[in-house]
């Protein structure tokens, strides 16, 4: 068949457009072992770098020793802070606000903390080198619980010592670093003292690590004959990398081209700039040489950023019939040595005040406290928009523990207390504006498909049978409904370092009617390549198959500001298809001069232009594009490409229903997820297959989090979970199965409808795999206990309880 005889159906069909489970075309290269990633980047004459690091975690380096190290054949350099501080470069701005030492000035704060850097001709000669560089440390006393340091009189941050003002306004303590407050902290307290019921509860959300499969790593290297450098690392937000080198080495930004090449995951922690960015950019100016650093697992879970970490103090008040009135919380949020959380720099605990979730709570109040202790730096949305995981595991805790109090059905609970889909856009408490949902048809469908009913008769039966001593297993029926909030953001008020958060597409047409798409995000594995081609197949009717796109070199992809935060649809997906509506105005004036009829006589129809009421005459995209180049149309320019640059007026608002049914051995503490249904709704779903291995790989990283996952420190500051046999990362064989659903409520400003999807599963999955194990003990007595329930901790509440004889 051709062209004529094809329906639209088939004809929209053939595009792979929006709505179309593509297959990955990025699978062919990756599951063929022909991915680049940075390990990959081998260029002439390459040197390595690798860093001596403290095992102390505070102390005073009393002395660095390099020659040793340096008397090894194959050692080039040795560096320290001495050789950075003429340059300016032994302390660099973190994304927060605050600064860090790029090589210890005087002190080190963690353990692991970069003390030196030595450059060598290989791998392996540069790692024997750090173990002959002698340190001479004096230990500090060493602080790791947040609460204690803001009453120690040890000062951690010398550099700030006397320093009242910090990037976010007063700090009140010499290990403070600043208090954020949102929202009525008179009308919530009022609230509080006149509710019916009032419950209270510490909810601690630990810290624990993105550890994406590729650690962090780069190539630095430095032509002194054209003076421009290259920089290829594992950066999640090029182009803010390349603006950030230049503001610190002085180095003019056109000299600097940033390329991100395939990324082996990166769930937040490829955000912010390290230590061995700027190292191997040095050592690269002074050596005439590349530099390549890549790290060791160690070193990517003990120093590089960290996630969590905050500790929640929440009240909510209801009616005794279950009203939510109000809610408050205070959090104290453990940032490490160093600020270096990567936020939006008007929002230092991120966007920690949308916990008040997906319920309709009129008064609500939120302070956050950010506090300096003996613990790497970072913050980082581990697949999650800003502290939007915290926010949601808040909220949903605080409800189990309300419903409890109430002595209600925590499902019931949510229902009665949802924001109605004729709210929409509603004003919350905090100050966001939900653009769209509805949580009523989302709930009722999560729990119709589990049969929920069902599910508590025989938690009811296997209470008693327990009770009867004819089982030691318990059922937990674990309970999500969250709000996510993605696509930072209107750059009015979102912007890291100064730049303002928008993202960017650029489209160019070739004559034959194939295309290439350059973005200011980079996929870390999310289908970029794939996706973005379905959106511009539909906008403007070529195939996605011929469409290529490309992300992550700041020589030729426009500006943007990376991705993280699920913003690479809301934002850069708005700004593909803005390009490409500004090729299809064109490509209209294109047509219409083509059928010699005036512009507005002729009408979009899937893939070409038709005239109105004579749809046999139609000029195809493919034919416009040839056009563009070969005809010299009157007043018009030939070629046909657009950019655009795209400012969300809002973020979006995804949201979902979750629900695990978790069996649990109360004497081993031994769990088996039985059942996790996952039901997300993204606005319109540009390919549901793509969304549906992003539920996958989310609800796993929330099972990893909420089961077992964390970065554990003793008393001295040591990293107890330092190495993949004590940091939990489930493989196939703790992995469940997953259901999927949806519904579909489209974003109301989006230009195509969609929602971010990437961080939901995680943001969800946390609480529904922690509310399944507090309900399988709630009927003996639990109220609240800490992530991550590992078998030992669940043992230790079962022990608790008085379950073991
Ligand atoms: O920013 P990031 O790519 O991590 O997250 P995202 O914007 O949520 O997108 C993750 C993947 O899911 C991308 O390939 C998206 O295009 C795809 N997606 C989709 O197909 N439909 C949506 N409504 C949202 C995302």
């Amino acid at each position: 068949m051709n062209d004529q005889t094809l329906t639209p159906e088939e004809r929209a069909a053939n595009l792979k457009g929006m709505g179309c489970a593509r297959k990955r075309v990025e699978d062919v290269r990756f599951t063929q072992g022909k991915g680049n990633y940075v390990d990959d980047i081998k260029l002439d004459g390459m040197l390595f770098g690798d860093f001596v690091r403290s095992p102390y975690a505070h102390a005073r380096v009393v002395s660095v020793n390099k020659e040793a190290a340096l008397a090894l054949p194959g050692v080039v350099a040795v560096l320290t802070a001495e050789d950075l501080a003429p340059l300016g470069l032994h302390w660099m701005p973190t994304l927060a606000g605050d600064k860090q030492m790029v090589l210890a000035d005087g002190k080190v704060l963690f353990q692991g903390q970069e003390v030196a850097y030595v450059v060598a001709e290989d791998r392996y000669i540069a790692a024997d080198a750090v173990e002959l560089v002698e340190v001479e440390y004096e230990e500090l006393p060493v602080l790791t619980d947040p609460f204690e340091a803001l009453k120690s009189d040890v000062v951690l941050r010398e550099d700030l010592e006397g320093q009242t003002e910090g990037a976010h306004g007063p700090r009140k303590h010499h290990n403070h670093i600043f208090t954020w407050e949102q929202g009525d902290k008179d009308a919530t307290e009022a609230v509080l003292a006149e509710a019916d019921v009032v419950a209270e509860e510490m909810v601690y959300y630990h810290r624990t690590h993105p550890c994406p499969l590729e650690t962090c790593g780069c190539v630095a290297s430095m032509d002194k004959v054209t003076g421009k450098l290259t920089l290829y690392g594992t950066f999640q937000a090029p182009h803010a990398i390349r603006t950030v080198v230049s503001l610190i080495s002085g180095i003019a930004e056109h000299n600097i081209r940033v390329i991100s090449p395939d990324i082996g995951g990166g769930f937040g922690n490829k955000v912010g700039a390290y230590a061995g960015y700027v190292c191997s950019v040095v050592a690269s100016i002074v050596t005439g040489k590349p530099v390549k650093w890549v790290e060791d697992r160690m070193e990517n879970l003990m120093t590089t950023a960290f996630a969590r970490d905050y500790w929640m103090q929440g009240k909510i008040a209801a009616t005794k019939d279950g009203k939510i009135t109000g809610l408050w919380c205070h959090t104290t949020a453990d940032h490490g040595g160093f600020d270096a959380c990567a936020d939006p720099t008007k929002f230092p605990a991120g966007f920690m005040n949308i916990c008040t979730g997906s319920y309709d709570i009129p008064t609500a109040y939120l302070a956050v406290d950010g506090v300096y202790t003996n613990k790497a730096p970072g913050g980082v949305a581990y697949r999650c928009s800003f502290r939007v995981t915290e926010a949601a595991y808040f909220i949903e805790r605080m409800i189990e523990v309300l419903a409890i109090k109430l002595n209600m059905d925590a499902a019931e609970l949510r229902r009665i207390n949802f924001i109605k889909a004729d709210q929409f856009p509603y004003q919350s408490a905090l100050g966001w504006e939900y653009d769209s949902g509805d949580y009523h048809t989302a709930w009722d469908k999560a729990l119709k498909a589990v049969d929920y009913e069902g599910l508590r008769a025989e938690q009811a039966q296997r209470i008693e049978d327990f009770k009867a001593g004819k089982t030691r297993k318990l059922l937990g029926i674990g309970l999500t409904h969250f709000t996510e909030i993605v696509g930072a953001g209107p750059v009015k008020n979102c912007d890291i370092l100064g730049l303002g958060m928008f993202d960017s597409c650029e489209i160019r047409i070739h004559p034959t009617g194939s295309a290439i798409a350059r973005l200011g995000t980079i996929s870390q594995g999310q289908g970029h390549a794939t996706t973005f081609a379905q959106i511009i197949a539909s906008e403007i009717g070529l195939p996605a198959d011929d469409i290529t796109l490309e992300e992550g070199d700041t020589d030729t992809a426009p500006y943007g500001l990376g991705t993280y935060g699920s913003r690479s649809t809301p934002v850069a997906g708005a700004a593909t298809a803005m390009a490409a509506r500004k090729i299809r105005a064109k490509a209209q004036m294109i047509a219409a001069y083509l059928l010699e009829v005036h512009d507005d006589d002729v009408e979009w129809d899937v893939d070409r232009f038709a005239v109105k009421g004579a749809p046999e005459r139609f000029k195809t995209m493919k034919d416009i594009a040839f056009a563009a180049y070969n005809q010299a149309i009157p007043g018009l320019e030939p070629g046909l490409e657009a950019v655009s640059y795209y400012d969300p007026p809002n973020m979006t608002y995804p949201f979902g229903a979750y629900i695990c049914v978790m069996e649990i051995d109360v004497d081993t503490g031994e769990w088996e997820v039985r059942q996790f249904y996952a039901l997300d709704d993204c606005g319109t779903r540009i390919n549901p297959m793509i969304i549906e291995g992003q539920v996958h790989g989310g609800v796993t990283e929330a099972l990893a989090i909420a089961m077992g996952q964390e970065i554990a420190y003793d008393d001295m500051g040591n990293v107890k979970t330092g190495t993949l046999m004590d940091f939990f990362l489930p493989t196939a064989w703790e992995t469940p199965n997953y259901t999927t659903d949806h519904t579909v409520t489209p974003s109301p400003h989006h230009p195509i409808g969609a929602k971010g999807v990437g961080e939901s599963p995680n943001v969800g999955g946390v609480p529904a795999f922690s509310n399944a194990v507090h309900d399988a003990f709630k009927p003996f007595g639990l109220v609240q206990s800490h992530m991550p329930h590992d078998h030992w901790r669940i043992w230790k509440i079962a022990s608790g309880l008085g379950m073991h004889g």
